[in-house]
């Protein structure tokens, strides 16, 4: 009798262990399936469905935006995607922007699509032009798409004696002082630098430029002089530096240019429009022309090899 209750007992005992076996394998495969359900919802996999890789996902999900990645799912895969997100320039706010030039240039070089882009010059120049943002002291950006007013207010602008300028040049007080200690130091190296242009108002920019465009015509005028409010001479931070004898044609072939560009950034200036830069600052090279920005920025500037626009808008502007 007691060994049949027993094995009643058992039997239900063994019963049990199978109903609980079987709630756990339902529960576990609910469990599995919800997950995947899950998974099929994150980007992650939306991504992999559109065709890229593990790696570029990852990628992908570091440089963007949930928004850009919400559209990136809806559109073809994008075979040159990596080479634009992984450029050291890439500036995740022009991505769009970035892909809308490439379609139209795909000629031109990523480096350059993301350059062109980050200055603002996949634009005309001088159109979607803003004010200049002056609050950003030695690191004021005027230029073809950022404009000075005509009030602006260059602050404490000191003159030049004889011995730095030829003519009246005045500079704002810091990029003087900067200056002077820069021809100094070339002085002793035996080289003189001497300055033809400096600060300069509104209406003289205006004037200049008018000037230009008179006599030489529109197209050379704006590779040569920028129109009033967009001259960053009119920060009084801009210097035009010869040596004797020089003109604009010849001093890029002077010792006292190869000077300037190994030296300048050591007292805080850049070469503000460099050689096959066009396309970027909108000015034809300009050897001759220097802008102060301080020590740190122009070593940076200097080493990278990089315009003032595009450092102004990878470093300053983000
Ligand atoms: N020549 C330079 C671009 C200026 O006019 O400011
Ligand atoms: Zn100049």
């Amino acid at each position: 009798m007691a060994s049949k209750k027993k094995f009643r007992l058992k039997k239900k005992f063994r019963r049990l262990i199978l109903y609980i076996i079987l709630i756990v394998i339902a529960v576990s495969f609910g469990i599995n399936r919800y997950k995947l359900y899950k998974y099929h919802q994150t980007y992650e996999y939306k991504l992999l469905e559109v065709g890229y890789t593990e790696e570029v996902v990852d990628d992908l999900q570091d440089k963007l935006d949930d928004k850009q990645i919400s559209k990136l799912i809806e559109t073809d895969k994008i075979d040159y995607i990596t080479e634009i997100i992984d450029q050291k320039y890439f500036l995740q706010k022009n991505f769009e922007a970035y892909l809308e030039y490439y379609e139209e240039n795909s000629k031109k070089s990523f480096e350059d699509v993301i350059a062109i882009v980050n200055v603002g010059a996949n634009k005309e120049w001088y159109t979607d032009t803003k004010d200049a943002d002056t609050s950003k002291g030695y690191l004021i950006l005027a230029n073809k798409f950022n404009l000075l007013s005509e009030d602006f207010d260059a602050g404490n602008i000191k003159t030049f004696s004889s011995t730095y300028a030829y003519g009246e040049v005045s500079a704002e007080e810091t990029c003087y002082f900067a200056f002077i200690e820069m021809a100094d130091a070339a002085k002793k190296d035996g080289i003189t630098l001497i300055l033809t242009s400096g600060y300069r108002t509104y209406e003289k920019q205006e004037t200049l430029y008018n000037d230009m465009l008179k006599s030489k015509g529109q197209t050379y005028a704006d590779a040569y002089a920028a129109r009033a409010g967009a001259s960053e001479h009119e920060t009084g931070l801009a210097l035009d530096i010869f040596s004797y004898g020089e003109t604009t044609d010849t001093f890029e072939t002077t010792d006292t240019y190869a000077w300037l560009i190994e030296h300048c950034a050591e007292y805080g200036f850049i070469l503000r429009y460099p050689n096959d830069k066009e396309y970027l600052t909108g000015y034809k090279p300009e050897s001759w022309h220097y802008r102060y920005v301080g020590v740190e920025t122009a070593k940076k500037i200097m080493e990278e090899g990089i315009t003032f626009d595009e450092y102004y808008a990878y470093y300053i502007d983000k």
